[in-house]
């Protein structure tokens, strides 16, 4: 009988010790260690499961000799998708998508292997060969050459890779595959290591790219060890609110690209919809002018979109005030609150202040500061900001407000929407072809200032 071998791991850096230890000693994180059964492995080298054999030894070459061929771009159909991986699926890269349960991880990827103009193999552990033509046939795209496997063992998925050869494949979930040269279950750190590795030289032997799905902690990380996002080249999230039907797919790590990138689509009964015009979505339609939500006109990674912010602010019923923001930084709103206050003589302290992005988005662009404020005194007067206003501006600690990158291309995605009016800081007005936008530009340097020319 073969002779069972046990080891701990860590949760986070999926470190191995041969005892339990309460504080890992490489990432010092404590209570992390989980006991795993390990291999009988007895023949190391038989670890190495994803091995060509006619693999190319690797010699030290000259940089300028090195081929830029390799990292070959796919573009796909899906315009998004090739936004946030930096223009296209890069060859042999590992790219691993996380997000909620029922968020559309396996929608998305289905529909993106049905887009593919070749053969592609979509593997899973998690749905029957049934179900996801079920799923095809909601989706209504069809690709003559996409393969479905359902399978959960690496050597077997490896094998059938090799005999179909596909350009892509995709796996339904890493927490599903499980390695034969290990005995511990399917999705524990070992597992999900080892799969992880295998993949990865999989990819990189082939030269094919490979997307995994993977579960996320009740905390929104990626379930495994922090390890998996050290292995892969990029990381993406799929994001959004189960009662909003728009989807954003965010870069959280790139080897091929920016982070700062983000895909929306909205989920439709027939499958994920790009949405190439996200302002459209992210401007709520109202009838009239409400006090309390001002217009942003923020950048995300390379696109302009402008956002609605909602604020509201009233008479505190319990003695603390309380301060609440989806979408926004608390300790923002709170220093945003204490540059009102001291500067412009507003009154908060004996107020609640709630703070709402539309859209459920998560902005991180500081040129929202401008629209933040303007929202928060339009709430606290009572008056409300004209809906053909929009702004950009970031807000410093004296009140000053701050140049913001790439103004122009703000204002120009403003009046493309029919913005009347943008409010920027007067130190961005340098260089501007004013001429060339029939949007009015007003520059500004102070909050008070924007309170003299929006409110009064
Ligand atoms: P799914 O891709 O199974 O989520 P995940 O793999 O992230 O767990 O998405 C399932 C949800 O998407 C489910 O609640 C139904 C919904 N959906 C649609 O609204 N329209 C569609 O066309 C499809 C295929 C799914
Ligand atoms: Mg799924």
């Amino acid at each position: 009988m073969a002779k069972v071998k046990k080891q701990f791991f860590c949760n986070n850096c999926g470190a191995s010790s041969p005892k339990w230890v309460g504080k890992c000693p490489s990432c010092n994180e404590w209570n992390t260690y989980v006991e795993e059964v390990l291999v009988k492995g007895d023949k190391k080298d038989e670890r190495r499961t994803w091995r060509e054999e006619n693999q190319r030894k690797a010699v030290p070459i000259l940089i300028q000799d090195v081929k830029a061929g390799n990292t070959q771009r796919v573009v796909t159909a899906d315009e998004e998708l090739n936004r946030v991986l930096g223009g296209g699926i890069v060859n042999g890269s590992l790219v691993l998508i996380g997000g909620q349960p029922g968020i559309g991880k396996s929608t998305l990827m289905l529909q993106i292997a049905l887009q593919l103009p070749f053969k592609v193999l979509y593997v899973s552990g998690e749905e029957s060969e049934e179900q996801i033509k079920m799923r095809t046939e909601r989706i209504g795209l069809a690709n003559a050459e996409c393969y479905v496997m359902t399978e959960t063992n690496t050597q077997n998925i490896f094998k059938h890779f090799k005999n179909l050869q596909p350009k892509v494949m995709v796996v339904d979930s890493i927490q599903t595959l499980s390695s034969p040269h290990l005995d511990s279950t399917p999705g524990s750190v070992s597992q999900i290591r080892e799969c992880a590795g295998e993949l990865q030289r999989l990819a990189k032997e082939t030269n094919t790219p490979v997307f995994i799905i993977g579960h996320i902690t009740k905390d929104g990380s990626i379930a495994g060890p922090k390890l998996l996002e050290h292995i892969v080249d990029t990381v993406l999230q799929f994001e959004g609110d189960h009662h909003h039907t728009y989807r954003i797919l965010r870069t959280i790590k790139n080897r091929f690209g920016s982070t700062s990138e983000m895909g929306i689509y909205e989920m439709r009964g027939t499958g994920l919809q790009q949405i190439s015009n996200p302002s459209e979505l992210l401007l709520s339609q109202k009838e009239e002018e409400l006090s309390g939500s001002a217009v942003a006109a923020t950048i995300e990674g390379l696109r302009p979109m402008l956002i609605e912010t909602q604020a509201l602010v009233s008479t505190a019923v319990y003695g603390t005030p309380q301060r609440s923001a989806t979408g926004f930084d608390l300790r923002r709103l709170s220093m945003l609150l204490a540059v009102l206050e001291k500067r412009c003589g507003f009154k908060f302290g004996m107020t609640d202040v709630f703070l709402n992005i539309a859209g459920g988005i998560k902005v991180d662009d500081p040129a929202i500061d401008l629209a933040i404020v303007s929202a928060l005194i339009s709430s606290l007067q009572d008056i409300a900001i004209p809906s053909d206003v929009c702004l950009a501006g970031e807000v410093g600690l004296s009140g000053e407000i701050r140049a913001v990158n790439r103004i122009d291309q703000r204002i120009r995605e403003a009046d493309r929407l029919g913005f009347k009016h943008i409010f920027i800081s007067k130190y961005n007005i340098k260089g501007l072809d004013l001429d060339t936008f029939s949007i009015k530009i007003h520059a500004i340097g102070k909050v008070e200032e924007l309170y003299e020319q929006l409110f009064s």
